[in-house]
């Protein structure tokens, strides 16, 4: 049988401060109801404290993953963070992680697709192991948005929160494991999500910061649709493809940015609210941490063999669906 790659074991790292909508309702002029009613969120967790980085909380979630896993740093070949939000420019993130976590025997790099930045590298990942050059790969999604929200724009500052997540990747030969995924983009769409200064094209100035163009802008309706309509027909795509029905299905893992796109991806799957794996209510959009954050959260209810579907739409825009099923008994792991 062809070699396929398989998640083995996942892990997650929160920070501990909670930033929920009635403090929010005291920063700008929003309410609880508001924000329920339109997003799903109820409260969202805020990495605090000088020197932490998206490093600091990934790093722990890949400690814990190699604990959990019984796996030895020197076992990792392999290293790919999806993030919008890196420590720094240069060098990736990843390089940083792998050498807190004492990994030295891979290469690593970081991968930015917005909100699908975990399905790209997972994907990209997968690549690795199913050809043989990697055996053991780690791929996190981690993001710190509170480093680049304007918390005076009540249009994007309710939407993001903090978190990372990450899983280990290996080979196997049953019929477990990654089984296809299907990944768009379409740049047109990068002036409707984006964080316009900090990169070569506007790099960092007095003016930039007056302007505040050091935080993410978006453009709310325009995504708001285009997210309806991609993440379902990339869904149904998938489900098609593979001859796949509604009750074929154990779990959908959606992207969580907003409850509204969440419920009409389901509806047009012909899914119900019991087969979709939901946390928004308590961690907000963390771009590329929303699945990691999810499996992990889901886990020990996760069963051999569960034909599973993550799927995602974000800034780029990027957007793609990934069929796996499971690749072991999860239950008395946490
Ligand atoms: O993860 C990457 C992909 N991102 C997404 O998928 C996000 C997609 N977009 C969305 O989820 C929604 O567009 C938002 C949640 C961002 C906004 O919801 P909306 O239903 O599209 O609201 P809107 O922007 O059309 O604004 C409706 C009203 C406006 O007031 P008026 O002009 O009707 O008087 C806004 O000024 O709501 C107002 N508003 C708010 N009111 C209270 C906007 N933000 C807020 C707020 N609190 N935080």
């Amino acid at each position: 049988m062809a070699v396929k790659a398989a998640i083995t074991g996942v892990e997650a790292s929160l920070p501990e401060y909670i930033l929920g909508n009635e403090e929010l309702s005291r920063m700008i002029d929003t309410s609880d109801d508001w924000i329920m009613s339109r997003i799903g969120i109820k409260e969202r967790r805020i990495l605090k404290g000088q020197d932490t980085g998206i490093s600091t909380i990934a790093s722990d979630a890949v400690n814990k993953l190699l604990k959990k896993t019984n796996t030895s740093p020197a076992e990792i070949d392999l290293v790919i963070c999806a993030t919008v939000t890196p420590d720094m420019m240069v060098p990736a993130t990843a390089n940083i992680i792998s050498d807190v976590c004492g990994i030295k025997n891979a290469f690593s790099f970081d991968l930015n697709a917005g909100c699908s930045g975990f399905l790209y590298a997972l994907t990209t990942g997968a690549k690795y192991v199913e050809s043989g050059f990697s055996k053991k790969a780690i791929i996190i999604g981690a993001d710190k948005m509170s480093a680049i929200i304007d918390y005076t724009d009540r249009a994007t500052c309710c939407l993001f929160g903090d978190g990372a997540g990450a899983v280990l990747l290996e080979p196997v030969t049953d019929d477990t494991g990654i089984i296809d995924s299907i990944l768009r983009s379409d740049g047109s769409g990068h002036q409707y999500l984006y964080q316009k200064a900090g990169g070569s094209l506007r790099p960092a100035s007095h003016q930039t910061v007056d302007n505040h163009e050091h935080f993410v802008y978006q453009d709310g309706q325009v995504v708001f649709k285009r997210a309806v309509v991609c993440m379902a027909d990339i869904t149904i795509e998938i489900m098609n493809k593979h001859n796949m029905l509604p009750r074929d299905l154990a779990w959908f893992v959606p992207h969580q940015a907003n409850m509204r796109i969440i419920n009409a991806t389901a509806r047009r799957m012909g899914i119900s609210r019991n087969q979709i794996m939901i946390n928004i209510e308590k961690y907000g959009n963390t771009t590329a941490a929303t699945l990691p954050l999810c499996l992990w959260e889901w886990e020990p209810k996760l069963k051999k063999g569960d034909n599973i579907i993550l799927a995602t739409f974000g800034a780029g825009f990027t957007w793609g669906a990934i069929y796996l099923k499971w690749a072991y008994n999860s239950n008395n792991l946490h």
